[in-house]
C-alpha cells in the first residue's frame, strides 16, 4: 500500500492506494473519530461493494444511504435528501460521511458535507478510474444545476482517500479509457517522464495490470495533490488542470451530456488543445505526433461528433468558464510536460484545427 499526502495546513489528509482498502478496518479508524457514520453510495457500486465495506466499518454501526446511478441525480433536490437522511438520523457536527463510488457519489456527499451544519468530515472511496486520479482528491465538490453542470458547489477538503485498486477490476472498459484520459493529460501538462512512462506502459494499463494501474493512479494523485496544494481555490495554477477541458467542455455541452463521457471529451480536447499547441509553433510536429499515437492506444475517439461543426465548437467555447470577461483562455502545450494558459493565440488557427478535427474532415 502507497500513502501519499495532500498538504494544506491544517487541512491536510492521506491518500492510500492499494489492494483490498475497502476491508482496511484499521486505517478507518485512524480517520473516523465519531460513532456517526453514513456511506452514501448508488445503486450499481452498493451491489458490489457495499457489504464488504459495511463490514469493515462494523463498529461504527453505519447507516447507507444509496441514490439511483447516473449524472442526472447529482442534483440539489438529492443533496437535500441526504440532508433529510442525516437530520432524521440526529446526525451531529461531528458525524463523518462516506462517499462510495464514481465521480458524481463523490461530488455530491462532498457538497452534502460541506454544507451539513456548516461542515463535517467527509471520506472519499472513489471506485472509477476518474475518480481515484482526479475527482476524490482536491476537495472541489457540487451538484449540478438544470442550466448548467457543478454550477452549485463548495471547495471542501475530504478527511482522506482510499483508492482501492481492486475495485477498478469490475468498472466497465469505456469507463477505464475515459479514465485514462485524465491520467494521460498529467503526463502532458506537467510530468514529461510520466509521459514517457505512460508511453511505454498504455498496454499494461489498457489491460488492468495491477501494478501499472497503482503506479499510474500514485503518479496522477502526487501531480494533482501538489498542483491543489499550491492553488487549492484554482486562482492561478490549478487551471492548467483543465487542458483539454474547455475542448471537452464543447463537446459535451453541444450533445447535452449524452453520448459521451467526459473522459472521452477531454481525450479528443487534449488532442485538439496539442494541435493548435502545434499550428502555432509551440510543439513540434513530432511532439503532437506522440500525444496522437498514445491516445489512439487507448481507443478514445478522436474525431468530433458529426453533429457539431467549427460554428457550434466555437460558439460553445465561449461560454466556458474560462472564457472571461469575453475573452477565450486556452491551455496549450510548450513542451510536453509544460503547460500554459494564455487568450495569445490566433484565432484562424483555432478555427483549423476543430475544421481538422470535424467528422467531415477525418480520414483526409
Ligand atoms: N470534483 C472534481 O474535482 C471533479 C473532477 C472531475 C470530474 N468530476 C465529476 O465526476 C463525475 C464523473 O465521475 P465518474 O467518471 O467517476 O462517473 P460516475 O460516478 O457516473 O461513474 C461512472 C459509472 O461507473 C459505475 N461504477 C463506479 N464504480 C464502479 C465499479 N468499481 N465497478 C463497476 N461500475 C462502477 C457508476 O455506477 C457509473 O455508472 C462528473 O459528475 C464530474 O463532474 C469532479
Ligand atoms: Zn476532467
Amino acid at each position: 500500500m502507497k500513502k501519499l499526502s495532500v498538504d494544506l495546513g491544517e487541512r491536510s489528509y492521506p491518500i492510500y492506494i492499494g489492494q483490498d482498502l475497502l476491508s482496511s478496518a484499521n486505517l478507518f479508524s485512524e480517520v473516523i473519530r465519531s460513532s456517526q457514520v453514513m456511506i452514501v453510495s448508488n445503486t450499481t457500486v452498493a451491489s458490489l461493494y457495499l457489504t464488504q465495506l459495511s463490514e469493515s466499518l462494523i463498529e461504527y454501526q453505519p447507516r447507507s444511504y444509496l441514490i439511483p446511478d447516473g449524472e442526472s441525480f447529482k442534483n440539489l433536490s438529492v443533496m437535500q435528501d441526504i440532508v433529510t437522511q442525516l437530520l432524521e438520523n440526529k446526525f451531529s457536527r461531528n458525524a463523518c460521511l462516506i462517499a462510495l463510488g464514481g465521480g458524481v457519489i463523490g461530488d455530491i456527499t462532498g457538497f452534502a458535507a460541506a454544507c451539513y451544519q456548516r461542515g463535517i468530515k467527509y471520506i472519499q472511496i472513489p471506485t472509477t478510474l476518474l475518480a481515484q486520479v482526479d475527482s476524490s482528491v482536491g476537495g472541489k465538490t457540487a451538484v449540478n444545476h438544470a442550466l448548467g453542470k457543478n454550477m452549485i458547489g463548495a471547495f471542501h477538503q475530504p478527511a482522506a482517500v482510499f483508492s482501492d485498486s481492486k475495485a477498478l477490476n469490475t468498472l466497465p472498459d469505456r469507463e477505464l479509457v475515459a479514465g485514462l484520459a485524465e491520467v494521460i493529460k498529467y503526463g502532458l501538462i506537467r510530468d514529461e517522464a510520466f509521459f514517457v512512462w505512460l508511453e511505454e506502459n498504455i498496454e499494461g494499463l489498457i489491460a488492468r495490470d495491477t501494478a501499472c494501474l497503482e503506479y499510474a493512479i500514485e503518479r496522477s494523485c502526487i501531480n494533482k495533490a501538489e498542483v491543489v496544494a499550491r492553488d487549492e481555490t484554482e486562482q492561478g495554477q490549478r487551471a492548467l488542470l483543465n487542458f483539454g477541458h474547455t475542448f471537452g467542455h464543447a463537446v459535451e455541452t453541444g450533445l447535452n451530456y449524452r453520448g459521451w463521457l467526459h473522459g472521452e471529451a477531454v481525450g479528443l480536447g487534449m488532442l485538439m488543445a496539442a494541435d493548435l499547441s502545434c499550428r502555432s509553433g509551440w510543439i513540434t510536429e513530432d511532439k503532437l505526433q506522440r500525444i496522437g499515437s498514445i491516445l489512439q492506444k487507448t481507443g478514445l475517439p478522436l474525431s468530433l461528433p458529426d453533429e457539431l461543426e467549427y460554428a457550434d465548437m466555437r460558439g460553445l467555447m465561449s461560454v466556458d468558464k474560462k472564457a472571461r470577461d469575453g475573452e477565450l483562455f486556452l491551455v496549450l502545450l510548450k513542451d510536453i510536460g509544460d503547460a500554459f494558459v494564455t487568450s495569445q493565440f490566433d484565432e484562424k488557427l483555432l478555427q483549423f484545427t476543430v475544421e481538422h478535427f470535424t467528422s467531415k474532415a477525418s480520414g483526409d
